[in-house]
């Protein structure tokens, strides 16, 4: 019954046109007008975005993280570098980075290198954020197995109570930025009857070029 209902399941996009002689030259300017027309819908998380990263035999991971910054060069997210995805960023920086906007029936893809940035530049950002987030950064060994959640939030409340009396603290060292780099980048807008719109920018030789790929 649900696999039927799934089986029949299906939208018509129709919202928006993209045609490759009208996007912008630059792909990370490409993606600044998706990013605030995103933000103007005023959708839930739209820089959330898919992480994808391979482990040492190949083996492919996703999970989500936030973009926090878009700069010249590529996009920044941050996280634990100790976790899972940044032990396997460490083995092989080739990354995939992955927006889905349904409300605007788009989705982007980036295939990039992942560099870690500067500790200052972490270190401004972690400071910025809400007090208890850079506690829980401190507080949780992203990706490790904990017995309960007790242990974790025992932990909060011990650093909660050791930095009372600071604004701020300091940056863990396993802390920090990544800059996806991009080598491909993919624009894709929904169409009528599945002729989708499929904008690709791939860096040959220092330059971005543009081709319509197929739906
Ligand atoms: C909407 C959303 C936003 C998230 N943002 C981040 C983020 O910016 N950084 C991060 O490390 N984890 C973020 N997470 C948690 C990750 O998806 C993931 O659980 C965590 O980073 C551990 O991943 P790993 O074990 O593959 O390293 C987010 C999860 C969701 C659902």
């Amino acid at each position: 019954m649900i696999t039927a209902d799934l089986a029949t399941m299906r939208q018509n996009y129709s919202l928006h046109e993209l045609d490759e002689s009208s996007v912008d030259p630059h792909p990370i300017q490409q993606l600044r007008t998706w990013i605030s027309e995103a933000v103007d819908s005023q959708l839930l998380e739209p820089n959330a975005m898919t992480l994808a990263t391979v482990d040492a035999s190949g083996g492919p991971t996703t999970r989500v993280v936030l973009l926090k910054e878009i700069r010249d060069r590529g996009v920044v997210f941050y996280t634990n570098y100790e976790s899972r995805k940044g032990q396997q960023i460490n083995h092989n920086p080739r990354v995939c980075l992955n927006f889905l906007w349904l409300e605007l029936q788009r989705q982007v893809r980036i295939e990039g290198i992942a560099h870690r940035i500067d500790d200052e530049e972490s270190k401004l950002y972690f400071q910025s954020r809400p007090k208890e987030s850079q506690i829980g950064a401190w507080a949780s060994r992203q990706s490790e197995p904990i017995p309960s959640r007790v242990i974790l939030e025992k932990r909060f409340r011990e650093l909660e109570e050791k930095y009372h009396e600071e604004a701020y603290l300091p940056l863990p060292p396993y802390w920090g930025g990544y800059l996806v780099e991009p080598v491909l980048m993919e624009f894709w807008q929904g169409r009528m009857s599945r002729l989708h719109d499929r904008v690709q920018y791939q860096l040959r030789d220092g330059s971005w070029i543009i081709e319509r790929l197929s739906p």
